[in-house]
């Protein structure tokens, strides 16, 4: 049964068409990778899934019900730009994530939970790779930290529903590479649906199960905004993904955007 579905949205800002007839389904425990050029609508579509903006047409409903106007626990969200509170220290903007679901009223935990919290996201924040800056504060970061740190952040709620919205552009080749292998130990382990954006059509390939292209289809050179993008291309990766694992991926997936 379809988890999320996506029902002839559309998003428009004035007479400017973002996303057009946009119709997807997807399963529980899905990982969507999402690629296309930059502009597309692809962080457009993402602030639909979280909630944040209602489409200008059609339905989005998850577990049959239509998404809730507030963004809530059960969706985690990290952007491109970092999204950490700026006077917490490392191991307390981590921390917050735990404590916040578990005491809504005041937001903070207190003895052995606090411990139990601060444990949890010490350890959390150990598997991000910035052990050794718990006490620091975002602005004494670099960005790459910044940006691990709002990984830990999201990964720490344990969301149903994880949007990635570029996680990885600003790491470090090798960084970059933990940060996929604790994705898909944390999506494995759970049944997280995830839809993430990349750039990077390797890394949509290396960790989706299923990876959709967003495109024009129609093109007005006299009225750019016209039209709007659409999911142009819907591939399973299942096979992809584990010859990939295995080291045998083939070189033809590339093919796509060439
Ligand atoms: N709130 C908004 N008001 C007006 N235009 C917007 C708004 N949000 C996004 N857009 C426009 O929608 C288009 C798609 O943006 P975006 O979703 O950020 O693309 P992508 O993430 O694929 O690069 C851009 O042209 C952007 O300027
Ligand atoms: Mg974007």
């Amino acid at each position: 049964m379809s988890f999320i579905t996506i029902n002839n949205i559309w998003q428009e800002y004035g007479d400017h068409v973002v996303l057009e007839r946009l119709n997807l389904q997807v399963k529980e425990g899905e990982f969507c990778s999402m690629v296309g050029a930059s502009g597309c609508g692809k962080s457009t579509f993402l602030r639909l899934l979280l909630g944040q903006e209602a489409p200008s047409r059609g339905s989005i409903t998850l577990d049959g019900k239509p998404l809730t106007a507030e963004p809530d626990s059960s969706r985690g969200v990290v952007f491109q730009r970092y999204s950490v509170f700026p006077h917490l220290t490392v191991l307390d903007n981590v921390t917050i994530g735990i404590e916040l679901p578990q005491s809504p009223l005041f937001g903070r935990l207190f003895g052995a939970k606090k411990r139990a919290a601060r444990e949890q996201a010490a350890q959390m924040l150990e598997k991000v790779g910035l052990s050794h800056a718990l006490q620091k504060y975002p602005a004494q970061l670099s960005g790459g930290m910044q940006q691990r740190l709002a990984i830990a952040q999201a990964f720490i709620m344990q969301p149903r529903v994880l949007l990635l919205d570029e996680p990885f552009g600003a790491l470090d080749p090798g960084i970059r590479k933990d940060m996929h292998a604790l994705l898909l130990q944390l999506w494995g382990e759970t049944r997280m649906t995830v839809f993430m954006v990349t750039h990077d059509l390797s890394e949509g390939f290396n960790l989706g199960t299923r990876l959709l292209v967003f495109d024009k289809v129609r093109i007005d050179p006299h009225a750019p905004q016209a039209y709007g993008a659409r999911i142009t291309y819907d591939i399973p990766l299942n096979e992809t993904r584990l010859s990939a694992l295995s080291g045998t991926r083939p070189d033809n997936v590339y093919a796509l955007r060439s």
